[in-house]
Parts: C-alpha cells; structure tokens; sequence
C-alpha cells in the first residue's frame, strides 16, 4: 500500500522521498518503478527528513497499533515545529486521538488519514478521509485530492473530514458497512444456491445483471467475477474450494465495539461481524451438523424468488448504510466533529471499496439544509425500500423456513421494523428495570420521573432520575 501511495504520487507530478527500514525494499521499488516519477533513495529517518521541503509532510503506512508508535516515536525528535506526520493506515481513531494531542503539545500535526480501495486504488486513486488540523489539510489537501479517485462528476474522493481521529472514525465505519454489504451479499448467494439450486457460473451471469441497475456497485461486480471463477485444480467452482471462514483485520469488530459505547444501533453491521465469527467456528458448525435438529421441511419458493431476492438485498444493503450513517451522526456529537454527511458519501463514490451508484442519492440526500434524521427517510429512500418491503419479508420468511441463515437481511428488517413501530415492548423492560431495581421510568402522559411502590401496595410516587 505505501509503496503504491508513493508511486500515485510521483505518477502525480510530487517529489517523493522513500524510506523503509529494509533498503531493498526502497531499491526494489526503484528498480521496477524509478521511471515513473521523480523519487529521492534514503536510507535513513534521518537522510529522509532532511530531504524534505517544510512544512515537512512525512507519510506512514505501517501495521496499525504499536508499529505506528514505533515509527512516530523515532520521527518526532527529528521533525521541527508546523511539521506534518500522516498516518495512512487502517489505525483505530482512539490511537489517532491520542497521537494527534501528544504531537500536537510539540507544535506537530499529527494526521490519521482513512484510505480505501486497497493496492490497485493507492496506485491508481484510493478514497481519501483526513482528519487533523484544519491547517494541516491546508497543506495536505492539494496533494491528496490530486492523488485520490474521481467520482463521475471528477470531483475528487478526498475532503477533509474534522479533527483528530474523525477521519479515521470515517474509515472504520467505511469497512463496518463494507463487512456488512459483503455478508448481504454471501446471503443472497446462499438464498440462490441453497434455497433455489442456482450454481456459481449461472449465478455470476445473475449478478452481472444485478450490477446494472440499483444495486451497481464495486462489491457486486467483483461477485460476479469470483462466481464465475473456477478452480484450475479440480473444474470446481472456485467458492467451492475455498474454506467457509472469513478471515478479519479487526475494523469490523472495531465498528460494532464503538457503535456500543455510542448506543448506536448498527445491527446489520454488528451481525455481519458475528457471521465471520461463526464462520470461523468450524468445529462447532461439525458437530452442530450431526446433531442438532433442522426441521426445514417443504417449502414452495415464492414466484420471483430471484427478483424478490435483488429487491431483499437491496432493501439490507440500504439499511447498512442508513445505520453507518446514523453512527457517524451520534459519533460528531460525542466527539464534537462537524461530519458532512454528504461529502462523505460523495468521497465514497469512488475509489474505495463500498462504492455504488447508491452513493450518488445518498449524497443528494444529505445535501441542502433539510438534513433527513435518517437516511431511510430522505423521500427518494422511503419509497424505494417500502416497494422492497414485500420481496424483503417473503425472503427472510422463506429463509428462516428453509433454514438459511440470513442475519443481515432479517436484522435489517427487524431494524426496519423496529423505527417504525409506534410502540416498541421497551416500556415492559422499563416496568421489569422498576420492579426489581426501582430505576423508575417516565409516563406517557405526565412530565417527571416515577416509581411503583411494587413491594408496597403499588401506588406511584415521583422519584428522582435514576435511568
Ligand atoms: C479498504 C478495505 C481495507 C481492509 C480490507 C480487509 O477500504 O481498502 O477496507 O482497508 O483492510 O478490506 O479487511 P478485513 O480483513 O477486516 O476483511
């Protein structure tokens, strides 16, 4: 990833100095790429940051977590004040908080820079989310946008996203709502291959069709593609060979763990973490096949099964959005961040890895000064997922009765259910928190707080706030 960022770079017209802590690496990148820009050799922290003009803007992509302090570390007494440190890995935004304060008391800007779009988007235009000063961006901003993909409009997938850790909060819900676009994804192909016997090839023609109207987006067409792909070794799909345990980095699991503290409701999200969680339980899921009972029994499929299954996924996909969007809303609050929802969908456009032609409407959305609250709201949203809803409870209905786990479509639409309904059993959990811990609870119909005298003669009384 680094040396793709540096070679954008150069290919950009910059002057970029190399440095890894293995010489060969900076030669062999030279040996190959030299030719593709203007790229100064050094072989030292040192040597680097002398070669730098000032503001120096020193570039770091290394493993997230101690390696990144490492580095910081061994930099800062080198760098003079007004100096820039970018951070443009995958770092968890409380690190990024903590590093942005402690550079900053030494007149440094620390940047945590979120960039999506793996190796082929740093070399050819990743998505950008800087975070840091709003002075630092000052110097940083022309380079980045310049470096960064383009939607179709060419507006570049980069902007400057609020204060210390914003832009790599931004990040992190990026690949929240990327875990659970993937799984909405693997629960269709389940739905397709086990509830209607659809094999992969037959289904990459399906989602190549797919990636033509709302639901065109990256993750859908690389579907397709590895649908169609099949194993040299043995002519058998290629999804077939491959172990069912999906392996994750930890930004998932981050999402879901911030997402608690906030009290932020990403539950599509949040199930999309725990499928990888039980996909990995292989030892489990062995037993569980022999011996735990299934009774699925015979199930007809609804008419359009396929057409009802596009209109579910996207209803899902939707819904992942709505609730990454809804986090990063209750996240400006608490961490005081101006968050543009709007531009933030815009830099997702393009380059990263959730981009869809959906974007283009979520921004819309977003823009101008009547904010929806959430994004299931914004008109153009509320229609198209109330014409899914249909198609959406005919799946999860078939599912659950065939057996198909879909966590994600039926938590979606739980959520779905969940914001629109009048009243929720909430006021049960308020009656039981009050009997058993006397934590009071607030009336319909009367201003205050109260308690029931339940092991008196449950009378009422007003009571002090206890939540
Ligand atoms: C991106 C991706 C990337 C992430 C991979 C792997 O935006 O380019 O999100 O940052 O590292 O997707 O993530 P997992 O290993 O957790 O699936």
């Amino acid at each position: 990833m680094g040396a793709n960022l540096a070679r954008n770079l150069a290919r950009n017209g910059f002057t970029v100095a190399l440095h890894n802590r293995s010489v060969e690496k900076t030669d062999t990148l030279l040996a190959k790429h030299g030719d593709e820009g203007s790229f100064i050799r050094t072989e030292t922290l040192q040597e680097l940051v002398d070669s730098l003009e000032k503001p120096r803007r020193v570039l770091i992509m290394v493993k997230a977590g101690a390696p990144v302090d490492a580095v910081v570390d061994q930099l800062v007494p080198l760098l003079e004040e007004g100096d820039i440190v970018i951070d443009a890995g995958n770092s968890h935004y409380e690190d990024t908080r903590r590093r942005e304060a402690a550079l900053a008391e030494k007149g440094l800007h620390f940047v945590g820079v979120g960039v999506s779009g793996g190796e082929e988007g740093a070399l050819n235009g990743p998505s950008i989310m800087p975070g840091g000063s709003k002075q630092s961006y000052e110097a940083l901003g022309p380079l980045l946008e310049k470096i960064a993909a383009k939607a179709s409009d060419g507006t570049p997938c980069c902007a400057w996203i609020g204060t210390d850790g914003a832009g790599h909060f931004v990040k992190m819900v990026h690949n929240g709502i990327e875990y659970a676009d993937m799984q909405v994804i693997g629960e269709a192909y389940d739905l397709l291959r086990s509830g209607a016997g659809i094999e992969p090839a037959e289904q990459a023609a399906i989602f190549e069709e797919w990636n033509k109207g709302d639901l065109s987006s990256f993750l859908i067409e690389i579907t397709a593609e590895v649908l169609r792909h099949v194993d040299a070794k043995t002519g058998k799909p290629f999804v077939d060979v491959v172990v069912d345990s999906a392996g994750q980095k930890g930004t998932g699991r981050w999402t879901v763990q911030s997402a608690l503290d906030l009290g932020s409701p990403v539950s599509g999200i949040a199930e999309s973490v725990f499928a990888r969680g039980i996909s990995s339980q292989r030892a489990q899921r062995e037993i569980a096949q022999e011996t735990l009972a299934g009774h699925e029994g015979e199930v007809s499929l609804p008419e359009n099964f396929v057409e009802d299954v596009r209109q579910a996924l996207y209803a899902s996909k939707l819904v992942s959005y709505a609730q990454g969007l809804d986090m990063l809303a209750s996240a400006a609050k608490e961490y005081g961040w101006e968050l543009k929802l709007d531009e933030i969908a815009s830099l997702w456009r393009a380059g990263c890895i959730i981009r869809a032609e959906l974007l283009k409407d979520i921004m819309e959305a977003y823009k101008g000064g009547e904010k929806p609250a959430n994004l299931l709201f914004a008109p153009a949203f509320a229609k198209s997922v109330g014409e899914a809803v249909p198609a959406w409870r005919r799946v999860v209905a078939t599912a659950v009765q065939l057996g198909i786990p879909v966590p994600v479509f039926s938590s979606s639409l739980a959520y779905y259910d969940g914001l629109r309904r009048k009243r929720l059993p909430a006021a049960v959990i308020q009656g039981q928190r009050d009997l058993f811990g006397a934590h009071t609870y607030q009336r319909v119909d009367t201003e205050g707080t109260f308690h029931t005298l339940w092991g008196e003669d449950h009378s009422e009384i007003s009571a002090v706030d206890t939540h």
